[in-house]
């Protein structure tokens, strides 16, 4: 294979880029981010690559999650705090029920750049280029708002430093306290028409908590307690922004993009011989590779041999996106073959964007009900293979948005106008998501005892 640089990417054909009609601005604002401190550091990288290990290995679970865009519009400390709140939450509900420790990665703080399926969008006969995301260009259906702007390079650049900041304290500062996160679970329970359902399992971590205390393991004394990581990571989509915050780690001599912990490929630009794969192979962090239901199995383990030669086990995560209907027929064959040539890996289930639907109102958006059944679909073609389930990868907020149809709080078709904020695909707000961890606490306990 030819030698790889930060910049060998740009030989290759790319998808998904904006076109920007003045080259000196766009050079000039990757110089200016070039310049600009990491984000994240080459030694937390690495411990996240040890916690993928133990993903890989069955030791642990993965759990990913946090908006579909993030947008200029919603970056408030609140949104950041509600979010990073709930995956808490969920974590402990899957923690326990696993009886395996939960690892976190937000899609959060670098978040911002969308795949389109269409370069131009149509409203009432007028055509104008598709919102490509806040880093690119704005959502207002306008000509000058669609034009892309490198400006906004800078921009998210500075909210994701801003976010990663603000992680940092909520996850070290007593925040994520389990007792804490705890209560919130049991209010949570409290309030939901279908609390009943989730009361034996949030008594049973009361107990165990309450055992701890007893035994003097308490937040006062035991940080794991008191304290937490939360990873970043996003759709490493816009190739020049991602080259701009790699860095060579001093220590190992290494390459790593520093814009996130994790970056993963998008189900549109994993081409085999395309400019995504091509950078994403050079960098040492932790990649995901959405593997949706055009993959066969053959291209799959050559992506797989480009990605991860060493076949390394804290590496690689394919993010399976087949939609409800499909994930048992269409996965299956892959995680067979995967098994069968020996790649140590992590598979995790997004149980949304092959759910996607357009309700009568316009709105597009998704069940809860599918979200569920492709997660089991998921499970039970592990359970078949013989192979780990590893992780869940969601689009969620804390806000309480009406996006997404179905849980125990009813949000109906008819509801989704009421509170639909999103800047891209329909998220599940925070008593969905936390429904759903909870829906799925039973199937995650069976797995881990086979
Ligand atoms: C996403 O995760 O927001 C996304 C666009 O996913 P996919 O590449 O799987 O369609
Ligand atoms: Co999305």
């Amino acid at each position: 294979m030819a030698v790889w640089t930060p910049e060998s990417w740009r030989a290759k054909p790319i998808l998904q880029q904006p076109l920007y009609n003045n080259a000196d601005q766009v050079a000039a604002v990757e110089a200016t981010l070039a310049r600009r401190p990491p984000l994240v550091f080459a030694g937390e990288v690495r411990a996240l690559r040890r916690q993928f290990a133990e993903v890989t290995a069955g030791r642990a679970f993965l759990l990913q999650g946090g908006d579909c865009a993030e947008s200029f519009a919603e970056f408030h400390a609140d949104n950041i705090r509600d979010t990073f709140k709930v995956l808490l939450q969920m974590a402990v509900v899957l923690t326990f029920a696993g009886s395996c420790p939960v690892v976190k990665v937000g899609r959060m703080a670098g978040q911002f750049a969308k795949p389109r399926s269409a370069d131009m969008e149509q409203i009432d006969g007028t055509e104008l280029p598709s919102y490509r995301g806040d880093i690119v260009n704005d959502i207002g259906f306008t000509a000058e708002a669609r034009l892309p702007d490198p400006e906004r390079l800078l921009h998210a650049y500075n909210q994701a430093a801003a976010t990663q900041n603000l992680l940092r304290a909520f996850a070290q500062g007593g925040f994520a306290d389990l007792n804490q996160v705890h209560r919130w679970n049991l209010d949570f329970v409290e309030a939901s028409p279908a609390g009943e359902k989730y009361q034996d399992l949030a008594a049973q971590i009361d107990q165990a908590l309450a055992f701890m205390e007893a035994c003097g393991i308490s937040g006062g004394n035991t940080p794991q307690i008191h304290e937490t990581s939360l990873y970043t990571s996003h759709e490493a989509l816009l190739l020049n922004y991602e080259q701009a915050l790699t860095r060579k780690d001093s220590l190992t001599g290494n390459w790593y993009d520093c814009s996130a912990h994790m970056l993963w490929i998008g189900d549109r630009t994993r081409q085999l011989d395309g400019a995504h794969v091509e950078f994403l192979r050079g960098v040492h962090n932790p990649i995901g590779v959405k593997v949706g239901p055009s993959m066969n199995p053959d291209e799959l383990i050559r992506l797989i041999d480009i990605l991860d030669p060493d076949n390394s086990g804290d590496r690689l995560n394919l993010i399976a996106r087949m939609g409800a209907d499909q994930v048992v027929e269409k996965l299956a064959p892959l995680v067979r073959r995967v098994r069968d040539e020996g790649r140590q890996l992590l598979w995790s289930c997004d149980p949304m964007h092959g759910n996607t639907i357009k309700a009568s109102s316009g709105y597009k958006t998704r069940s809860v009900d599918s979200i569920l059944k492709e997660m089991k679909g998921f499970f039970e073609v592990h359970n078949g293979e013989g192979t780990r389930a590893g992780g869940v990868h969601f689009e969620m907020t804390g806000q309480n948005v009406t996006e997404c149809i179905g849980g125990s709080f009813q949000v109906t078709e008819e509801k989704l106008g009421d509170r639909y904020h999103t800047h891209c695909d329909p998220r599940l707000n925070a008593d969905q998501a936390l429904e759903l961890a909870f829906l799925i606490a039973d199937t995650l306990k069976a797995a881990r005892q086979r």
